[in-house]
């Protein structure tokens, strides 16, 4: 297709034009990257946080792919401002009343009008000039399509009430009247794509309604024996690399919960990388329950944690990241060589692969607290090194932990609250958190 636009239809767009429309995108993928991942720790199940962690990751991804498009149509100059008029729009996004509402907020409001939006672009930019601004409007609409039809179906499925529907439609003409109020999504002058848009005034309760917040517990109803910390329980030692993975499975909420109360100042490649992290730790989590499975151990014959989030919330976002990427992944790759060695010993090519693999990702989780907390330690002006940064995060999540343990009448065990000395000290995969 190389039809030929003109100003004088009123059709073309300038190079100033789309950068701001990008600069738009932007705005909107970051924050719905963002409140994905605060909400996140209120999904109910695994099969959910699954998906969605993949969703956010593309968010992500999206946002960078924006971001490089409007440093090209800068000429190379950056760094670029993020637009204004959406705020009131984006501050009231999160602010949702329960699972379906969200659902239909993020995929059926926003991520739809963005939808709309990229078809309206498409047919309005230059396939010539602008071919580098199509490619990333394909990429993003590929997913966004994706998502919003994954989107129907979970609510489909949820059999809502009609006075539930009824509610949440207010809701989204609420959403989709701030959205008209800023410009739609492509920005004043340009069409905008907000259908079912209601006045902002319709329901005074909506704009009362106070700013999302964090939970302090976390749900995994779909798990059938939940656990404190890491629990084996009938699992065998053998097998504990194994279980190793599904224990896990809290780490993409710890993930989030860091990205949810990171500056929003970061550069995009931060919130790319930890994203990544956190859909990476969702794969690892099906990975060990697909191998439970097929080696024939149920998952009520161990736990999965949902306390340790608890010590997260209480820890700062350095020490969660120091914790995480310089104690518990990097201590976690040594004893996962030893175990692909003795897989395939036994002929167990599976399970040996899939350490493979995660020592891939691990590798690189390892190399994202490398890179980020100096950094991170750098605006703070925090003048300790890594290495401290690891050692004080193991000491506030143990002290936490141990809190925990005690309030539940479990014993803490030997040495728990000893500094962190090095890797030496984990014997047990299934102890490598
Ligand atoms: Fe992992
Ligand atoms: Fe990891």
């Amino acid at each position: 297709m190389l039809a030929h636009f003109s100003p004088e239809d009123g059709l073309l767009f300038r190079v100033e034009e789309t950068g701001k429309i990008l600069r738009r995108y932007y705005a909107i993928k970051k924050a719905l990257m963002k409140t994905q991942c605060g909400w996140f720790s209120r999904l109910p199940t695994f099969r959910l946080k699954y998906d969605c962690a993949r969703h956010l990751y593309l968010d992500a991804k999206g946002a960078q792919h924006v971001a490089q498009r409007i440093t090209e149509l800068m000429y190379g100059r950056g760094p670029f401002e993020e637009p204004t008029a959406l705020n009131d729009f984006l501050r009231m996004m999160p602010r949702c009343l329960d699972l379906p509402e969200y659902l239909a907020t993020i995929y059926l409001t926003v991520k739809q009008a963005l939808v709309d939006a990229y078809h309206e672009h498409l047919k309005r930019t230059d396939p010539v000039f602008d071919a580098p601004t199509i490619d990333v409007l394909e990429w993003l609409l590929r997913y966004d399509e994706e998502q919003i039809a994954w989107a129907k179906r979970e609510l489909h499925q949820m059999f809502l009430r009609k006075e539930d529907k009824q509610r949440i439609a207010g809701w989204q003409g609420y959403l989709a009247a701030l959205l008209a109020d800023a410009g739609g999504i492509l920005g004043e002058g340009v069409h905008p794509s907000t259908p079912n848009a209601q006045p902002a005034t319709c329901d005074p309760s909506y704009a009362e309604r106070p700013p999302y917040e964090l939970p302090w517990e976390m749900r995994l109803d779909d798990c059938p024996r939940t656990s404190i910390d890491s629990e084996p329980g009938e699992i065998p030692a053998d097998y504990h690399m194994v279980y190793a993975y599904y224990q896990e499975i809290d780490i993409a909420d710890l993930l989030c919960l860091i990205v949810y109360e990171s500056p929003d100042d970061l550069p995009i490649q931060y919130f790319v990388d930890l994203t990544r992290q956190a859909w990476d730790e969702v794969r690892h989590t099906t990975m060990g329950i697909r191998r439970l499975q097929e080696l024939g151990f149920r998952l009520d014959q161990c736990g999965a944690p949902v306390h340790r989030w608890k010590a997260w919330r209480k820890m700062s976002n350095i020490e969660r990241l120091g914790w995480l990427t310089q104690v518990g992944e990097a201590c976690s790759l040594a004893g996962k060589r030893d175990h692909i060695r003795k897989y395939l010993e036994n002929s167990d090519t599976i399970s040996a692969a899939q350490i493979e693999y995660d020592i891939a990702d691990e590798s690189g989780h390892v190399r994202f607290g490398s890179k980020w907390i100096p950094e991170l330690l750098k605006r703070a002006a925090d003048p300790r090194t890594k290495r401290q940064v690891a050692v004080d995060g193991n000491r506030s999540f143990r002290t936490h932990m141990a809190d925990i343990l005690t309030a539940h009448g479990k014993p803490i065990p030997d040495g728990y609250l000893n500094e962190f000395q090095g890797c030496e000290d984990v014997a047990d995969p299934a102890a490598s958190f």
